[in-house]
Parts: structure tokens; sequence; C-alpha cells
């Protein structure tokens, strides 16, 4: 098939938008000649095909499953309603024990559609027993190839101002609230972030740091419960109860907000100063 370049631009556009931007073979694959049939539901047959579908007794059997309950929720293949995930991301973060256990976890978790767009889980970087812990939003494209949060140029400048007040990823601890990158680095949905919740929340509480550090709004709201805009949040210090300590927490502007807003760099410094005189004290 060949496209004029205009129809084939438009066609781009459209990719990109839904978030397909990213090149993962040379060759397209026609995944609907790989499509199982469906069975005709049961008392109608179709006038088109009067034979029902011929299904192996393992699909079968799961197309008769009734709707995933809160434990198959946790990894059962079709995303369960967001209320059934949430339910489920919360007994599953609760259960584990250690970090390891939790992302193993997060590895097996269904009960969020991100993970299926994603090229792979994005946990956790840098040291876990450090003092400082920083939580962003969501991985962007080259955490999503990589794996680690915080690899892209944003992260770039992270580690430049982690460096300014003698920080690096052997001292600090970095996560994101959502460990899969959103399609196209859309924002995650409230329901998204619901699920994700659980499991940052109980990350955090295992790595017991002694200062949490939310960078940009969406993770500051998530995890400080704010409503007001980042602007007028970032450089104040708040509570946070990891579920077994209460440690401080500080909101600031995000990296990627910096890099677009290089005069605002002057806000940032003045934050990771307090968190510097905070870990000296
Ligand atoms: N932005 C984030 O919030 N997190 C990342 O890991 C990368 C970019």
């Amino acid at each position: 098939m060949s496209l004029d370049p205009q129809a084939a631009r438009a066609l781009l556009a459209f990719y990109l938008e839904a978030g397909a931007d990213a090149l993962v073979g040379e060759q397209p694959v026609d995944r609907m000649a790989d499509a199982p049939a469906l069975p005709a539901a049961r008392g109608a047959q179709s006038d088109l095909d009067p034979k029902p579908a011929r299904v192996s007794g393992a699909v079968a059997r799961r197309l008769e499953r009734p709707a995933p309950a809160t434990a198959a929720a946790a990894t059962g293949s079709a995303p369960p309603p967001p209320e059934v995930a949430v339910m489920a991301a919360r007994q599953a973060a609760g259960s584990a024990k250690t970090l390891d256990e939790l992302r193993a976890l997060l590895e097996s978790f269904r009960g969020c559609a991100l993970h299926a767009t994603a090229t792979q889980l994005v946990f956790a970087d840098g040291n876990p027993d450090g003092r400082v812990m920083f939580v962003g939003e969501a991985p962007g494209y080259e955490e999503d190839l990589s794996g680690r949060p915080f690899v892209g140029p944003s992260g770039k400048l992270l580690d430049r101002m982690m460096e300014a007040i003698g920080l690096d990823r052997a001292s600090a601890y970095i996560a994101n609230v959502i460990p899969w990158r959103p399609p196209g680095n859309r924002t995650p949905t409230p329901q998204e972030t619901a699920i994700c919740l659980p499991f940052i929340r109980r990350q955090i509480e295992l790595a017991d740091p002694d200062i949490l550090v939310c960078l940009g709004q969406p993770s500051t709201q998530t995890l400080l419960g704010t409503r007001e805009g980042i602007t007028r949040t970032r450089g104040r210090w708040f509570k946070y109860d990891t579920g077994t300590r209460e440690i401080r927490a500080l909101a600031t502007l995000h990296p990627a907000y910096l890099l677009r807003q290089p005069l605002q760099k002057r806000l940032a410094w003045r934050d990771f100063l307090a968190v510097k005189k905070a870990l000296a004290g």
C-alpha cells in the first residue's frame, strides 16, 4: 500500500495523538489474523455464521468465568472496574513485606491498564536506604525503554539539582506515583492514579525516608492531598504519614517544568537548599 505524503503525515499525526509514538518492528503485523474466533452468544445464532465458532477448552472456560473479583483483578487479563482494581491494589500493596516483594507484585498486577501499553514497569532507581526520596508523576519515553525513573532530559536536570546539594542516585531514592508510562505521555486518569496510589504509598512506607520530595503538581496533590497549584505549594513543608511514622515532605517544581521555564530554577534551587538544610539539621 502506498500513501501520498499528506495522507501519511495525517496518519502519523493520528498515531501520535493516540499515543503510538515508538517503532516496535520493521514489518507490520496483522493482529486480526491471530484473533481467536469468539463463540456465538448463547442462545443467539448469527445469520452470518450459523455454526458456533470452535474454541479451546481453556478459552471457553475463561469466557464463561464470572466478572473478575478482587483477587482476580490482581492478575487477571481483562482490566477490572476501577473500584475493584483499587481494592486489589490495596490488598496487594499491603501484603508486600519488602520493596522486592512490592516490585514483584506490581510486575504481575493487571488492575491498571497502563501496564498493557507500557514497555515495562518503571519501579525505582537509586538507594532505598537513602534519607531522601523523590517522587515524580509517571515515566516518559526514555524511562519506559530503560525501566528506570528520571533518565531522560528531566532526569538529567534532576541529577544536576541533586548533585548541587550533595545527593546522587547512590544516596537518594527515586520513584513515580504511576509506575508505567501513559501512552504518548498523556496525563494519567484519576482512576489510574487511584489504582497506583496504594503501591507508591507502600513503597514510601517500606523505603522509610526521612524526607519526601514531591516533584511537581500531580505528585504533590496525590501524595500530600493538596488542591492548590504547585506555584502555591512549592517550598512548603508538609507532614507525611508513611503508615508507620510521620516524616517531612516538601513540594517543589518538576524538572520538566524547569526545562520549559528556566527562570523558575531559582525557586527550585531554594527548595533544594531547604532539603539540604533539613538533612543537616
Ligand atoms: N517525569 C516524571 O515525572 N517521572 C519520570 O520518571 C520522568 C519524567
